[in-house]
């Protein structure tokens, strides 16, 4: 159960100020439950409280989700003075105040990154007690050897003493360039480049397709995104 004010709630789903929200609200244009609220405050229950506003009725929605097909040259932040970031190219549709990337990816790393106002979703995400794995491909200027797989696959001790958790991994060739695929639970700083690094290969290029069990979009164009459906919500916390 969750409450909260309705003057956040209209803000939050129909995408307008708190101001607008309490002018709306003051206005005598909502109602709950079928019955008029003239009270910014008034408590809304998120899961069960019906919310009518200007003849309309909505399904309340907490939190937003979105995927994007994260650019090479973007930063993974919510604001920077100077350079562009994830949520810059969020369309105004979609955008909310407090928005911001679930974890990070590098500047030239690209792919699945999910941008939310969620802080709970967020921290499960990225703890790797809840196991979810983000799966990685990685082209490489050197292909790795299976001593380098079982070493990765078994928890590799980086040259700083980092030690990273056991990753799966899977080492390809794609018309005679490397490629490695690789899963990891946690998000080191450089993580996946630093794990190959310690097995002497440089990554060439870096995408994230996966996280839990649910797949980059491909239909998105680099910097595109679209709202999470609730079932892939589910996927991002199912292993396989
Ligand atoms: N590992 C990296 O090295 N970079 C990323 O962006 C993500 C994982």
């Amino acid at each position: 159960m969750s409450i909260q004010r309705l003057d956040k709630i209209i803000s939050l789903n129909c995408s307008v100020s708190r101001r607008d929200a309490r002018k709306l609200i003051k206005d005598g244009k909502v109602s709950v439950n079928g019955l008029p609220a003239l009270r910014a405050e008034t408590p809304v229950e998120t899961q069960t409280d019906k919310i009518d506003v200007d003849g309309f009725d909505f399904t309340i929605k907490e939190h937003i989700y979105i995927m994007m097909n994260k650019p090479s040259g973007v930063i993974s932040a919510s604001d920077d003075k100077n350079k562009t970031t994830v949520v810059d190219l969020v369309p105004p549709e979609l955008k909310r105040r407090s928005l911001f990337p679930a974890g990070r990816l590098d500047r030239d790393t690209t792919g699945l990154i999910i941008i939310t106002d969620d802080g709970d979703f967020t921290h499960r995400l990225l703890s790797p007690s809840h196991h979810v794995y983000k799966r990685y491909i990685a082209r490489l200027d050197l292909p790795l050897s299976e001593e380098s797989v079982k070493k990765l696959e078994s928890g590799i001790l980086l040259e700083d003493g980092t030690q990273c958790l056991p990753a799966r991994v899977e080492a390809y060739e794609n018309d005679g360039v490397p490629f490695a695929r690789i899963e990891i639970r946690e998000g080191k700083y450089h993580q996946v480049k630093r794990m190959t690094a310690a097995c002497g290969s440089h990554v060439e290029e870096l995408k994230r397709v996966k996280i839990g069990a649910l797949c980059l979009d491909e239909s998105l164009a680099p910097g595109e995104c679209r709202e999470l459906t609730p079932q892939e919500l589910d996927l991002v916390f199912e292993n396989e």
